[in-house]
């Protein structure tokens, strides 16, 4: 398996794929984890989802732009998702990823971006959460994080990977902006002289880093389906008195949707990741490699009429 999970995460990257992909529209079963290629389809979800009392987190697609003109339109995209959501009252905030707004044409031109992005969701009383890419970019990632964060305060949050060894550091250095992280296991391809090659070693830095961000009184969004790691943060919040509006979990569309409802049902704070637009390809692979058993759909799907 380890070599399925390694060619789909290296095919991830493929751009003349991603290109076929963002021609061709949503193929090969990814409507099962996108939520639709244009906004109006995605409110239609997300309002679906508030109806069973679960939050959402509003992701248009995109990522590794080159251009300057690409970047500053798809900042704009997220600009309209913002007034989309305050205007149509559903419950949801946005998550970007800073290689879909000019990270790798340089961090000025997207700090730029963020700013205005940022500055939008303040004014509307929302929020923006930086995605976390790949290891080239994580350094660049959590400096504007801290830039941000020095302007807009609380509108504006970050993830954080447990598979790589210096998120701890990270955190430590991040604490005194009291910050929201959302805490994940990690999804790219990393080498293991940067993060942990052993799945149980990344499980364990999970549970850890969710600690102490709630020992710390800081907001956590756990964000995984890995039941274990559910329960055993239920339980540390429960013993540790930590109040449940100092948490929520987080899933992705189209994972284990009865597990969603049942945390939304036993009173939890559950919040589902809601990526929509034609820039599938990417998330989609990824999706693929953390459970190659999902490959099996795909080919059922290509041979459907
Ligand atoms: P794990 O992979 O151990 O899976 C546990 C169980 O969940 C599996 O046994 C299976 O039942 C189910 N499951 C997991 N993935 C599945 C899939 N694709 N299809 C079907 N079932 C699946 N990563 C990152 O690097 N940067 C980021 O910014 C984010 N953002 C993010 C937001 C949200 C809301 C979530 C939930 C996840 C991310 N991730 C991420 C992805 C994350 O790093 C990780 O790759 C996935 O969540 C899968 O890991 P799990 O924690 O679910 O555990």
């Amino acid at each position: 398996m380890p070599i399925m999970r390694n060619m789909l995460l290296y095919l991830s990257k493929n751009q003349m794929a991603n290109r076929a992909a963002k021609k061709y529209g949503l193929r090969f079963g990814a409507e099962r984890f996108v939520a639709g290629e244009t906004l109006d389809t995605a409110l239609v979800k997300v309002r679906e989802l508030n109806d069973k009392g679960i939050l959402a987190t509003l992701d248009h697609l995109g990522e590794y732009v080159a251009g300057s003109e690409e970047a500053a339109a798809l900042a704009a995209d997220v600009v309209k998702a913002l007034e989309a959501i305050k205007d149509s009252g559903v419950r949801a905030n946005v998550s970007v990823k800073l290689t879909q707004l000019g990270l790798d044409i340089s961090y000025e031109k997207c700090l730029y971006n963020m700013r205005g992005i940022v500055a939008k969701a303040k004014r509307l009383g929302n929020f923006v959460r930086i995605d976390m890419e790949d290891y080239s970019h994580n350094e660049q990632a959590i400096a504007m994080f801290e830039q941000l964060h020095s302007t807009y305060g609380p509108y504006v949050g970050i993830v954080l990977q447990a598979y790589l060894y210096k998120t701890e550091s990270d955190m430590v250095r991040l604490r005194p902006l009291a910050p929201n992280f959302r805490l994940v296991k990690g999804a790219y391809k990393e080498p293991p002289e940067v993060a942990f090659p052993k799945k149980a070693d990344v499980d364990r830095n999970f549970i850890l880093l969710i600690e102490k961000q709630l020992k710390h009184g800081h907001y956590a969004a756990i964000a995984t389906h890995d039941e274990r790691i559910i329960e055993h943060s239920k339980a540390y919040a429960a013993a540790q008195r930590i109040p449940k509006t100092q948490f929520e979990f987080q899933m992705l569309y189209g994972i284990r949707p009865q597990l969603q409802q049942k945390l939304a049902e036993e009173g939890y704070t559950m919040r589902v990741y809601v990526p929509y637009g034609r820039d599938w390809y990417g998330y989609f692979m990824r999706r693929m490699a953390e459970r190659p058993e999902n490959v099996k759909f795909v080919v059922k799907s290509m041979f459907k009429k």
